[in-house]
């Protein structure tokens, strides 16, 4: 309540400038005019977005089929998403855009490749034929593990030419994860690499990949790209250098003519339970909402030189580092490493050099780069830039101005955009030449988007309010469903209330009728802005032969959002040191990836407990978070416990 509190007291409201409204991609008038379109009439607008940000090869005969909680657009329409990123920037009317940069890449090393829409239209035709030439036919999955390299936007792109649905799996993910990732998707393929560049280092991937298919029988061959060079095994027959398979490869390849509802991708995240969720996508909702919101959202134009910092393993890489810039024409800058390599003001050095227009970032690296401090921007030309964004977590105040003050100079807008791996696109975000925005606020929905706050029983209480955030009509590019799992589908996001989508965000509408996001409610914890279950680390802890019992819940960290803090029961004759804290991090970091290691490992000898033997997550939480005092504590059943956790610490 206390941060719900200091938020709430944000006033300072930015206006758009009267330079920046005037020459953008919508006018003040065509925001207003699409609120009032999509007002009365939310599929009439989006069937005119589909209409001018997608290409069709016939048209919908319905542009949506709603039997709750499945939904179908532009039903009946015939497209193809890698059509809609490459050949029409290469013919007809933006035919000139054939020498423009597509795809702008940096190593880490300090290598580049600038590929043209020509070149990278041809690269995907190539990788298309080698699937093919593998086996891969419309419907099979292919599921890609790369570091930030160009081949990444590749090999998606020739996935969706041909109709094959792909499953990225970011590269820091661990063998385990990985696999059960491929064997979820049954996929027939895997596309890798020998490794990629991190902190300086060349750090293997492909033998993540051989203990990932070992025993995974769905997989047929895998592809791998030679990145560092350094010795790799390969498994003759099944294995394939990527340069060596398209060498041999045609150029051509007729983009297959699919089905608006045909799947595009899957892509796994964390739920509340068990095992990450394979959400998926399918084509022409996606893409209809995903190239309008790059388009308008981040106000893209011909000229711009886009930077979207995500990983292509997360959705936003998806949606906003290849489908949306590509399908718009726009030229997409990706950069393999880490931000600080070789010293902290790598980011500002890239958009100086590249001359980068507009940035989409995450808080926590904003954070990070607060902590650094102003001379390593400072020594760079950032007037290139002229709109920032910001994903995956509530950004907070402090780093909100910072971004404004010392990256945009305090004339880019930011838009501070909230949506999920779910939704599919940006849901809620301000409109740069119309929508004076707040520190911290995501502001408004977008046009055709029913998004508001409801209480338990499905009341809308009336701003300013807290509540859940809730979205009551469907959208484009919403989920399909979870792969495999049509039951948790239901269960997970339309029991709430009856056929209205809940997303597990709780939030807040000031006065305005602003939305301020306040982060998950259910037991998911966002670090870094990188989703990850409680649940699965728990079990990755209690895998480990010393570990009796495990909780493990978030607490509030400057850095990264959240931080994880895992309370941890040894079994009996087993020491609680520092050197079973390290190896349980080990136990993580093998079973699901760096991202999942705990913060704070605290051991004790007895968890909070209901009389019934549920863990009392709400007491640990607020004792991970450093409160003395508690709520509600009348249901625990043993009293002394608490004393003891609150005296448990990192060995
Ligand atoms: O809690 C919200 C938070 O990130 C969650 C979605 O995570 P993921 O599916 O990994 O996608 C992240 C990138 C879209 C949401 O449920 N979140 C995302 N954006 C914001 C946010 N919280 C506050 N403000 C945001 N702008």
């Amino acid at each position: 309540m206390a941060d719900i509190e200091s938020l709430l007291k944000e006033k300072r409201l930015f206006a758009p400038t009267r330079e920046f409204a005037k020459n953008a991609y919508w006018s003040p008038r065509q925001v207003a005019e699409s609120r009032k379109l999509a007002a009365k009439s939310p599929t009439r607008f989006w069937a005119r977005m589909a209409k001018e940000h997608v290409s069709w090869f016939r048209p919908w005969k319905k542009v949506l089929d709603w039997k709750p909680p499945y939904a179908q657009w532009f039903v009946g329409g015939k497209l193809n998403v890698s059509y809609n990123c490459l050949d029409r920037h290469l013919e007809g009317p933006n035919a000139w855009r054939r020498n423009k940069a597509a795809i702008i890449w940096e190593g880490e090393p300090g290598d580049t490749r600038v590929i043209t829409y020509g070149q990278l239209h041809r690269e995907v035709c190539q990788f298309a034929n080698v699937l093919k030439s593998l086996g891969v036919t419309k419907g099979d999955r292919v599921a890609i593990y790369l570091p930030m390299i160009p081949e990444a936007a590749v090999a998606m792109l020739a996935c969706a030419r041909i109709g094959a649905t792909h499953g990225v799996v970011f590269g820091g993910f661990s063998a385990e994860s990985l696999h059960d990732r491929i064997v979820d998707a049954g996929a027939r393929v895997v596309v890798t690499a020998d490794g990629g560049y991190r902190r300086g280092a060349a750090t293997a991937l492909k033998p993540a990949v051989d203990e990932a298919v070992a025993d995974a029988d769905c997989v047929e061959h895998v592809v791998v790209v030679r990145r560092t060079g350094e010795p790799t095994h390969m498994t003759v027959g099944r294995d394939h250098w990527w340069h060596e398979r398209m060498a041999g490869a045609s150029a051509t390849c007729p983009p297959a003519k699919l089905d608006a509802e045909h799947p595009l991708f899957i892509l796994y995240t964390s739920g509340t339970t068990g095992k990450p969720k394979g959400i998926l996508h399918t084509t022409g909702g996606y893409l209809t909402h995903v190239a309008a919101t790059t388009q308008v959202v981040f106000d893209l134009r011909d000229d711009d030189v886009y930077w979207c910092t995500a990983d292509v393993g997360w959705v936003t890489g998806h949606s906003y580092v290849v489908y949306g810039p590509l399908a718009c024409g726009a030229t997409t800058l990706m950069y393999e490493g880490v931000p600080t390599h070789p010293a902290p003001d790598r980011w500002w050095s890239l958009i100086e050099r590249w001359g980068v227009s507009v940035l989409y970032t995450a808080p926590t690296a904003i954070r990070a780069f607060v902590r650094l401090g102003e001379e390593h921007p400072k020594r760079h030309d950032l007037s290139s830039l002229r709109l920032l964004g910001s994903v995956g977590e509530p950004i907070n105040p402090e780093a909100w101005m910072w971004y404004h003050r010392v990256i945009g100079g305090k004339r880019c807008p930011i838009v501070d955009t909230w949506w999920q791996t779910e939704t599919g696109g940006i849901m809620i975000s301000p409109l740069p030449s119309s929508t004076p925005t707040r520190p911290g606020s995501a502001t408004q929905p977008f046009p055709g988007i029913d998004a508001t706050i409801l209480d338990e029983t499905g009341r809308e209480p009336k701003p300013p309010a807290g509540g859940f955030l809730a979205i009551r009509k469907p959208w484009p590019g919403m989920l399909r469903g979870i792969w495999g799992d049509k039951q948790r589908y239901e269960e997970t996001y339309w029991s709430k209330w009856k056929n209205i989508y809940f997303p597990g965000d709780g939030a807040h509408r000031d006065e305005r009728g602003y939305f301020w996001i306040m982060g998950r409610i259910d037991d998911v914890m966002n670090v870094s802005g990188h989703r990850i279950g409680t649940m699965e680390v728990e079990s990755a802890i209690v895998a480990h032969e010393k570990v009796a019992e495990a909780a493990v819940v978030g607490r509030p960290d400057d850095l990264t959002g959240t931080a994880i803090v895992a309370f941890v029961t040894p079994r009996s004759g087993f020491e609680p040191d520092r050197a079973l804290a390290s190896s349980i991090r080990d136990e993580v970091t093998r079973h699901i990836g760096p991202i999942a290691k705990p913060a704070d490992v605290r051991f004790t000898d007895a968890l909070p407990k209901t009389r019934s033997g549920k863990i009392m997550r709400r007491l640990l939480r607020d004792i991970a978070a450093g409160k003395t005092e508690m709520g509600d504590t009348t249901t625990l059943e043993d009293y002394s416990v608490l004393a003891r956790l609150r005296e448990s610490e990192e060995p």
